[in-house]
């Protein structure tokens, strides 16, 4: 959702800025543009639709001189995605050009002391005002104007500054929005992430809240909002750029499906160690676990669901009360969080805006925190009181597949760390642990046991709407299927508790509707049997997904996705695989865009 990228050196600047835009392509956007110092004024180009135009617009950038600019993807908020509303916004007198990422919540009253004092507008965006306002505040210092222009913004940002008078010069500043500063030899950068500075340079800064940098080839500066210099830290970025990229995958979402076995390796196995799970992380005693009466996980889209998944684990293995909470939900819902919670947030990106809300609800409330997070650095993975980091890497497909395995996996591996702090059996722990180490061989065979599904997604990527059932486990593994296919292949898909059917969805089932059964839980597996039978007797296309070892589902079912013999503790991240590859394969029947569906974002940054 929305990125920024902002280069000064020697070489051309419009390319590299195109080409980090490029790499944020993931991240979901509508319309794009990029503005370039040149000698004295700034030329801007901007497009709706794809970077591709942008490049064509501007002959790869070749066509637009100057060493210093910044870009933008802008995921459309306030005003439709035209040309007029996307970034870079040049301010009245044309010294001044911005990006901005987020969303300034008082920009109305801000749009009307401005227009009183006559500034004129040419957008219909929030964004518009900031430009405004540092062109008004400017009295020959970029840096000050920018400080007492954020002094008057409510909401969140992260910006990107160019002006005509220190043109060798760009600026940037945050406020619950990520940035990231990209540390070169004689040129630097910002960006939204990582993967647009990799190519470019390993070395980076993350830019906190409420701090501004300022950056010219050769020098990078991180302030205060008094104007104090701070002392930042470089870190290095250790992952390969070619994960990045599809490496002759035709899509980033199945390079990322077939990467699962290695991304949740790399989740277990710091943590296991001598047979015995540790979070050195942590640092949770016996006493801290005894003092927490429930535990609330939180999030957003598919990490909600790896938490709806996670409650049977953990309240199996430790009988410690479980809710799950959508963030958007939790964050205005005057919860029951109190200093005996022990609040889970759960986030890919680390940058979802509800689930940080959740998270700072919930700390004001003085429950203790913990974050599984994938993006290193990132807002959640600093704000929580502790952070658990899933390793999977960069993730570029807007639906996440391995984000979320590993996701799971770490719930799973809570789950038995909390187990063991309360007391488990030798026996039972050995046993736990193997089935832990066993997942990522399983899930390699998970992905390599369904070589029918491109045909089965022929059968069924023209159904008008596709029903998911299951019970406990299979449920929650259910709602994360049906968002897959949603998601991507954009067909109506919905997810119920078997046992619910009766009670309504049952009237929408007729001649070949296709139901997808999840039965990979053996002790109510015939429960869910009798709601096959059930839709068959109405006429449903019933394609059942259960171990490979299952004779009785064979006679109950029209077709079949499989799943080696999990520990049904922790079969949800094998029981997703076959589906992530019927929702991609449906996808590709229909011709939409894998990896960028229409109108959804990667990171969701605004509320
Ligand atoms: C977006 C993505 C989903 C993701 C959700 C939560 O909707 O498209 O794949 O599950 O945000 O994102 P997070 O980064 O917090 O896990």
């Amino acid at each position: 959702m929305c990125g920024i990228v902002g280069f000064t050196g020697t070489q051309q600047a419009a390319p590299v800025l195109l080409e980090g835009l490029k790499k944020l392509e993931y991240r979901g956007y509508d319309s794009a543009g990029v503005a370039v110092m040149d000698k004295d004024r700034i030329a801007v180009s901007k497009v709706t639709g794809r970077i591709a135009s942008l490049c064509e617009k501007t002959g790869q950038g070749k066509a637009v001189p100057g060493t210093t600019g910044v870009g933008h993807t802008r995921w459309a908020t306030h005003g439709a995605p035209t040309e007029e509303n996307a970034h870079p916004h040049l301010s009245n007198d044309g010294k001044f050009a911005i990006v901005h990422n987020g969303i300034i919540e008082n920009y109305l009253e801000l749009r009307e002391e401005l227009t009183g004092r006559g500034y004129h507008f040419e957008s219909q965006t929030d964004t518009e005002v900031i430009v405004h306002l540092i062109e008004m505040y400017y009295r020959g210092s970029v840096r000050e104007a920018l400080i007492r222009t954020t002094n008057r913004l409510q909401g969140s940002y992260a910006l990107g500054v160019i002006c005509t008078e220190e043109p060798e010069k760009i600026f940037a500043v945050r406020e619950a929005s990520p940035l990231i500063l990209g540390i070169g030899v004689g040129e630097n950068f910002f960006a939204s992430d990582v993967t647009a500075l990799v190519s470019y340079t390993r070395n980076v800064i993350y830019l906190e809240d409420g701090e501004y940098a300022e950056l010219t080839p050769d020098s990078v500066r991180v302030f205060d909002c008094s104007g104090r210099i701070l002392d930042k830290e470089i870190s290095r970025v250790t992952w390969d750029v070619r994960a990045a990229e599809k490496g002759g995958y035709a899509h980033f979402m199945l390079k990322e499906i077939m990467e699962q076995p290695g991304a949740v390796k790399a989740t277990i196995e710091p943590r296991l160690k001598n047979g015995k799970v540790v979070f050195d992380e942590l640092g949770m005693t016996e006493k801290d676990l005894r003092s927490i009466r429930k535990i609330v996980i939180t999030a957003c889209g598919s990490a909600y669901y790896a938490g709806c998944s996670g409650k049977y684990v953990l309240e199996s293995l430790c009988r410690i009360p479980v809710e799950v909470e959508l963030a958007s939900e939790l964050r205005y819902s005057d919860p029951l969080i109190d200093s005996h919670t022990l609040l889970i947030v759960i986030s890919q990106s680390g940058e979802t805006a509800d689930t940080i809300a959740a998270l700072k609800e919930g700390r004001e409330r003085g429950a203790k925190t913990l974050a599984i997070v994938n993006v290193l650095g990132s807002s959640i993975a600093k704000l929580a009181g502790m952070t658990v980091y899933t390793w999977a890497g960069p993730e570029i497909a807007v639906a996440t597949t391995k984000g979320f395995t590993t996701q799971l996996v770490v719930l799973y591996l809570l789950a038995v760390y909390f187990a063991d702090l309360q007391g488990l059996a030798a026996s039972v722990y050995a046993q736990l642990i193997a089935s832990l180490q066993a997942l990522p061989r399983q899930i390699q065979q998970a992905i390599d046991m369904n070589p029918s599904i491109p045909e089965l997604a022929g059968k069924y990527h023209g159904s008008s709407s596709l029903f998911f059932i299951g019970r406990n486990t299979d449920y929650a593994v259910a709602l994360e299927g049906a968002l897959k296919m949603k998601e991507i292949s954009y067909l109506h898909a919905e997810a119920y508790a078997a046992g619910e059917l009766k009670h309504g969805t049952i009237a929408l089932i007729e001649e070949h509707t296709p139901v997808i059964a999840l039965c990979c839980n053996w002790t109510i597996m015939e429960k869910t049997m009798n709601n096959i039978v059930e839709v068959k007797a109405r006429g449903a296309e019933v394609l059942a997904l259960s171990f490979r070892g299952n004779q009785k589902i064979l006679s109950a079912a029209d077709d079949f996705l499989f799943i080696p013999d999990t520990d049904p503790l922790f079969s949800a991240v094998t029981e997703i695989i076959p589906l992530q590859l019927l929702a991609y394969y449906t996808a590709l029947e229909n011709g939409c865009d894998i990896d960028k569906p229409k109108n959804l974002a990667k990171s969701v940054t605004v509320e």
